[in-house]
């Protein structure tokens, strides 16, 4: 494959999603061919199937159909716009990629692991990230960030926040049994002080 995908993984509130649009503005400037992608989504059927997964009338979603739903919305993706993308030498930021779903529906919701690891390798046809930044926020700035962006200043459920314990705790664990394709960055700084390590990081695996 001639081109390099780079994703980013991170629990909400952790900034990732405007980490991956500044590394895609900058590349770009650098004259890379990037192409900046988003999970579930990036594509028109994926995004019809994001609307079934993020709508919030969608009460009551069995975790296995919300497995599968993330595993067909990536799918489609990954044949539709990724595979032709790397086939043509691009470089494609993804933000959020099978990880996803191995540390939200696996180490979140209690699926098994290793049938969510066998769904990710035949929804991707095998495919492997380059890089995977992952941007890593304590539940304390977690919880921080979530009650000042809660407009009506709800009580933040317990339940929530064990649920987001467990998926940081999860990624943590994903980045440590693949240490080579993961760099992990504190995200619980000022924003460019997280983009200049998210750089450094790029730069200095673009150089190879
Ligand atoms: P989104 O609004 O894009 O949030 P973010 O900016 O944090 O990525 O919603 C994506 C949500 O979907 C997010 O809460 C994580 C969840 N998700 C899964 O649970 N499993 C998956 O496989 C993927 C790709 C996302």
């Amino acid at each position: 494959m001639e081109g390099i995908l780079i994703t980013f993984e991170g629990i909400d509130y952790s900034g990732k999603t405007t980490q991956a649009k500044k590394l895609f503005n900058y590349l770009k400037r650098k004259g890379h061919k990037a192409i900046l992608l988003r999970e579930p989504g990036g594509e028109k059927v994926s995004e019809n199937v994001r609307q079934v997964l993020l709508s919030s009338g969608n009460t009551g979603m069995d975790p296995l159909t919300e497995l599968l739903l993330y595993e067909a919305a990536r799918a489609q993706l990954v044949s539709k716009v990724i595979l032709p993308a790397l086939r043509q030498g691009k470089l494609v930021i993804c933000d959020r990629f099978y990880d996803s779903s191995l540390a939200y529906q696996g180490y979140g919701r209690g699926l098994d692991i290793k049938m969510i690891d066998y769904l990710n390798e035949v929804s991707v046809s095998g495919l492997k990230p380059d890089l995977t930044i992952l941007i890593d926020i304590p539940i304390d700035v977690f919880s921080s960030r979530m009650r000042q962006n809660n407009k009506k200043k709800d009580r933040i459920e317990k339940e929530k926040i064990d649920f987001y314990k467990r998926v940081r705790d999860g990624y943590l664990k994903i980045a440590r049994k693949e240490k080579k394709r993961f760099k992990v960055i504190d995200g619980s700084g000022e924003i460019e002080v997280v983009w200049d390590e998210v750089k450094n990081t790029v730069d200095y695996f673009l150089r190879g």
